[in-house]
């Protein structure tokens, strides 16, 4: 009912602040949006939406970054680093390739934390100083955890963080560290983590910030605001369709909430309305699994696993408004393998786009779907790329090259770029181990260093 596409706008209850208030999706019951904290209904348990007297138009919208969308937003503005405005990168090679009309990529991994996070957490850490609260937490595969810290350090406020042991990439806990947060990490998965979180903010011990709290979307919603200005600058019209990555479903919910608003005010058409697609990890798709039995409901996978750690989740909390979103936009959903995603963050790469694993899904996704004929080659198509390369140093280093280790010398220098092709520290060390008379004195050397190389990577990664 209420997340139809073209729902018209709706007249303010008594318990809005202006204009703005909380709504069951399920069963409607509405709130007071800054006197009582609420993550889902109190009669229901339902998730929540931010309802506005009034939906905005394009020509509501001025400035730059998040906060250009302030009409659309519970606050004038909030607590900003500043974030959004990022780039929508055209890749011709990779489109002619593909084979679609035109292809951009919206790389959210050039937000200041490096992840789309950041626009939840403008308005999140905005809407806390508003209600009063103390500390703030989050479960986290780990961008949402670099985020909350950052943000919370800016608005000068503690931070708590559950990250699941051993999953969470490099970078990610370095920012969380770095930033102040208070970590904990957790012997259980995302999913477990986010549970504990739960309890922890329904005993009042926490600010929940996760994307079950509805106000971290309204900040996600601006990515749908800037492609749609974007797209429609550049080509006078507005993508076909978007792709992207999907962990708990909260940017699909947000997209989708982006194009209802402004369908309701009357300034996008439904059939503008650009199809939602979502792409999951094979070894953690709940959503995927969903769609493609055409239920409404996502049953919770207990056992996940993919090197796409950001998006090793398998219970899409937000699975009730993301759902409707795909199937209300003709949407649907893939799985793609791990080696596809590293392909994929590759391809990304060479055309100079720097990406983590979860993000190269959503081109993944693509190349999938189009290959089955899904997505035709008149389609103009958006992929959505969620995170920063320099989030996840790991699978950067394991889909990238080895460097090489030369000597002290120019001469030898020379030597060893004109010897020939780029090799692989791995590869010496595997000629060494496997006989060094033919490979001589430097590749054992070479060879030794990047044993001791290989041995400090591996040793960083069990230390996570
Ligand atoms: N891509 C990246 C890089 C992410 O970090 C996440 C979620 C997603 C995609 C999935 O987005 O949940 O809106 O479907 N990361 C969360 C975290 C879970 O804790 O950082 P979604």
């Amino acid at each position: 009912m209420s997340l139809e596409l073209s729902a018209p706008p709706q007249s303010e209850p008594a318990c809005a602040d202006d204009g703005v208030w909380l709504e069951c999706i399920d069963c409607g019951e509405q709130f007071a949006p800054f006197e009582e904290i609420h993550y889902t209904c109190a009669d229901c348990d339902g998730l929540l939406e931010v309802r506005y007297a009034d939906p905005p138009t394009f020509e509501d919208f001025e400035g730059s970054g998040v906060w250009r969308y302030n009409a659309a937003l519970p606050f004038e503005e909030g607590v900003t680093l500043p974030e959004g405005d990022t780039p929508l990168h055209e890749v011709p090679r990779l489109r002619e390739e593909i084979g679609v009309d035109s292809l951009r990529i919206k790389h959210e991994g050039m937000n200041p934390t490096g992840a789309f996070k950041d626009r939840g957490m403008t308005v999140g850490v905005a809407v806390a100083k508003e209600l009063g609260v103390g500390r703030l937490a989050c479960a986290s595969t780990g961008n949402t955890s670099a985020a909350l810290a950052a943000y919370g350090a800016r608005g000068d406020m503690e931070t708590l963080v559950l990250l699941p042991s051993g999953k969470v990439a490099a970078g990610k806990i370095a920012q969380a560290s770095l930033h102040g947060a208070r970590i904990l990490e957790v012997d259980g998965n995302f999913d477990s983590c986010l549970d504990i979180v739960q309890e922890l903010a329904g005993l009042g011990e926490v600010y929940l910030l996760n994307s079950l709290n509805p106000f971290r979307l309204e900040g996600q919603k601006t990515i749908g605001f800037e492609i749609l200005e974007e797209h429609y600058e550049d080509y006078g019209e507005y993508p076909d369709r978007i792709v992207l990555p999907v962990g708990n479903a909260g940017n699909t919910a947000a997209l989708y909430k982006a194009f209802r608003e402004l369908v309701a005010s009357g300034a996008l058409d439904e059939d503008q309305v650009p199809t939602l697609t979502g792409v999951q990890a094979e070894g953690a798709a709940p959503m995927v699994d969903a769609i493609q039995n055409d239920r409404d409901e996502v049953e919770r996978w207990d056992e996940v696993e993919t090197r796409a750690t950001a998006i090793r989740i398998g219970n899409p909390v937000n699975a009730p408004k993301a759902l409707p979103g795909i199937y209300n936009t003709g949407g649907t959903a893939v799985a793609v393998s791990d080696d596809e995603i590293t392909d994929a963050q590759r391809q990304l790469a060479g055309a100079g786009i720097g990406v983590e694993p979860a993000s190269a899904a959503s081109l993944a996704g693509l190349r999938k779907l189009r290959a089955s004929g899904e997505i035709g080659a008149d389609e103009s198509v958006v992929c959505l790329t969620t995170g920063h390369l320099l989030k996840d140093p790991d699978a950067a280093f394991e889909a990238g090259g080895d460097p090489e280790p030369v000597p002290n010398d120019t001469d030898a220098v020379l030597e060893h770029i004109n010897a020939g092709e780029k090799g692989t520290l791995g590869e010496v060390a595997r000629k060494v181990s496997a006989g060094a008379g033919s490979v001589g004195v430097p590749a054992l050397v070479g060879g030794g260093i990047g044993l001791a190389y290989l041995a400090y990577r591996r040793l960083r990664s069990s230390n996570e």
